[in-house]
């Protein structure tokens, strides 16, 4: 019997794990007063949000089962405003590895349309991954001398300015996208 649509059921939760770590990390920024750091981070959380609700919709199409998980807390505390974008990146690190294995499940159980629809999270894990490490070098070196250099950078750049291409390939959402 074929894993695959089991596999894709389980990142759903982490996807949705993914947008609660953002959530919990906006909400730190936020208390710091750093406030485009936080709203960087309740963005990311719609989006991993989105993700969970896109691969809804593919196990939907695909008439496969659809079972929405619970998800463990994440983490709140933080020793200094560098450690929530090390962890992030670390976790986004670890999505890649998961999506690729989910690709290589589909490829091997002849899946061709199920490792189609992973293409995308692929490209979007590569942006993610490359954006947050460099979201993670300019906060380790605004925090020698000061955070609101950070923040300047965040808004200059919006950090994910070249999301705008990707995000128009994006598959549909279940309920739409936010
Ligand atoms: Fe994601
Ligand atoms: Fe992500």
């Amino acid at each position: 019997m074929a894993r695959f649509p089991e596999a894709l059921n389980e990142q759903i939760g982490r996807e949705f794990a993914a947008s609660q770590q953002y959530v919990a990390i906006g909400v730190y920024y936020d208390r710091e007063t750093l406030a485009q750091l936080a709203a960087h981070f309740y963005r990311q959380a719609v989006e991993e949000r989105n993700h969970a609700l896109m691969i809804v919709q593919f196990l939907l199409d695909a008439d496969y089962d659809v079972r929405i998980p619970g998800v463990e807390a994440p983490r709140t505390d933080f020793a200094d405003p560098v450690a929530p974008v090390a962890l992030a990146l670390e976790q986004e690190r670890r999505v890649t590895e998961q999506i690729s294995e989910l690709a290589a499940l589909a490829r091997n159980e002849g899946d061709l349309i199920g490792e189609q629809f992973l293409h995308w999270f692929l490209q979007e894990q590569r942006e993610e991954v490359a954006s947050m490490s460099q979201l993670l070098a300019v906060v380790r070196r605004a925090a020698e001398s000061n955070l609101l250099l950070a923040e300047e950078y965040l808004a200059r750049t919006g950090a994910g300015a070249g999301e705008a291409g990707l995000e128009a390939m994006a598959p549909p959402a279940a309920g739409g996208a936010l």
